[in-house]
């Protein structure tokens, strides 16, 4: 046991203070206790106010939540679908303020002020809105999960392209934009059918559209 370079400690004494700096800097006690992580402040709640479907609706939310989880989990219009909840299958489609989103990517305190449209908006039961009506002339659905977002997105679908505004698929920027079976193809692309109905959502989108499928 001699001293280490006459700083006057053992060997043993070097090693044993080593490892107690090296647990402590891992976040446990000498003894192996887990120390007590430090605390992380939590967002408080915020008012938030927007009209969804013609009706104003006011919160007061986390400002972590979606537009998603407020339209289901606070406002209880379960209509719109929570899929990946990671904008990848377009079922939590809405459209706000005449434009669809992916509500699972939007916190709603982004929306102050905003007009929401959920499927529950478009039509009701005794009186469908045209989209709603044609996709069940046409079978557009099976499960129908993912009906609600695909309803939402048609209807903006259709009008974008009224709108003239331009796809990856357009080719003629100058003329006319037409609803083509490719550019309805094309601008549904972000709706993901589990079930395959994508056939009979084109029919669907074209009838309302009075073009071909
Ligand atoms: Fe939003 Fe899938 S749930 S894109
Ligand atoms: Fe089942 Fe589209 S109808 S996922």
């Amino acid at each position: 046991m001699d001293d280490t370079r006459g700083l006057g400690l053992s060997r043993r004494g070097m090693l044993a203070a080593s490892a107690a700096t090296a647990t402590v800097a891992a976040g446990t006690t000498p003894a192996g206790v887990l120390a007590a992580p430090a605390r992380v402040p939590v967002p408080g709640k915020v008012p938030v106010r927007f009209s969804v479907n013609g009706k104003s609706a006011e919160l007061s939310l986390d400002t972590r939540t979606t537009l998603l989880d407020a339209l289901r989990e606070h406002l209880a219009l379960t209509g719109t679908k929570k899929g990946c909840d990671h904008g990848q299958c377009g079922a939590c489609t809405v459209i706000v303020n005449g434009t669809r989103i992916n509500s699972c990517l939007s916190l709603a305190v982004q929306h102050m002020g905003d007009e929401v449209t959920t499927i529950e908006g478009l039509g009701t039961p005794e009186d469908l809105h045209p989209m709603q009506a044609a996709f069940v002339k046409h079978d557009g659905y099976q499960c129908g999960y993912c009906t609600p977002g695909q309803i939402c997105s048609a209807v903006s679908v259709l009008k974008e392209i009224e709108e003239g505004i331009p796809s990856h698929v357009t080719d003629d920027l100058e003329g006319e934009m037409r609803p083509t079976n490719m550019e309805m193809r094309e601008r549904m692309s972000g709706n993901i059918c589990r079930c395959g109905a994508y056939s009979n959502i084109a029919e669907a989108m074209a009838e309302v559209a009075g073009a071909e499928a």
